[in-house]
């Protein structure tokens, strides 16, 4: 697969064909019904951020004036997050060959056109050598990320619904974010009563514990 955003990473275009996009979009909007979404707020400032979030899996990550954290139940509803859907443990056993499951899925709603995400590492997780799986639904996004561990030098490229992002090794704990939405690019989400305000989903499949 092609590293277009340098060593260690992995591009893979529609990964997902139409059909599995709307599949799983009626698989998450299953599991949103017992663990709906919830705003995130930013450690000690208590900022709202522009984006909704849930989870699936043992663990689900959370983000409040705390701090960043994993936790086995949804932060409101205090009930355990459903399991991570069988095609997204599918796709990582593809993309990953790793010999555990991924005991974190991350659900973020891009739901307003203004949503967007700051530069940040993925990096509450035990298991940084275990890459991270990221795939995208729905409206595309420009989604950047860091040459290196630093934020000096980023490129950016656009995904769009179906494809998948992987990045891992050196590239483990490069800065990336999402710039901003063209939101209403697609139809994928706005056709579902759960995701009646359209936009982009994104879930990232990760490994928190060393097994
Ligand atoms: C994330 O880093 O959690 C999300 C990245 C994306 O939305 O593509
Ligand atoms: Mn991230």
């Amino acid at each position: 697969m092609p590293n277009i955003l340098g060593p260690d990473t992995a591009y893979y275009p529609t990964y997902f064909d139409k059909t599995a996009q709307k599949d799983l979009r009626n698989v998450l909007a299953v599991g949103l019904k017992t663990a709906p979404f919830f705003t995130p707020h930013m450690p000690r400032t208590g900022q709202p951020w522009s984006i909704a979030m849930s989870n699936c899996g043992a663990l689900g990550w959370v983000s409040d004036k705390t701090g960043y954290r994993y936790q086995p139940r949804h932060p409101e509803t205090d009930a355990p997050w459903p399991p991570i859907p069988d095609a997204l443990i599918g796709l990582w056993d593809n993309v990953t060959n790793y010999h555990a499951p991924p005991e974190a899925c991350l659900i973020n709603y891009y739901d307003k056109p203004r949503s967007k995400m700051g530069l940040h590492q993925d990096r509450d997780e035990q298991a940084l050598e275990v890459p991270v799986v990221s795939l995208s639904l729905g409206d595309s996004a420009v989604f950047r990320m860091g040459v290196t561990n630093t934020k000096k030098r980023t490129r950016s490229m656009k995904l769009h619904s179906g494809d998948v992002f992987v990045f891992g090794g050196a590239a483990r704990l490069n800065f990336h974010g999402v710039d901003r939405l063209m939101f209403g690019s697609s139809q994928l989400l706005k056709g579902h009563p759960a995701f009646a305000a359209g936009g982009r989903i994104n879930v990232t499949l990760r490994r928190v514990t060393k097994p």
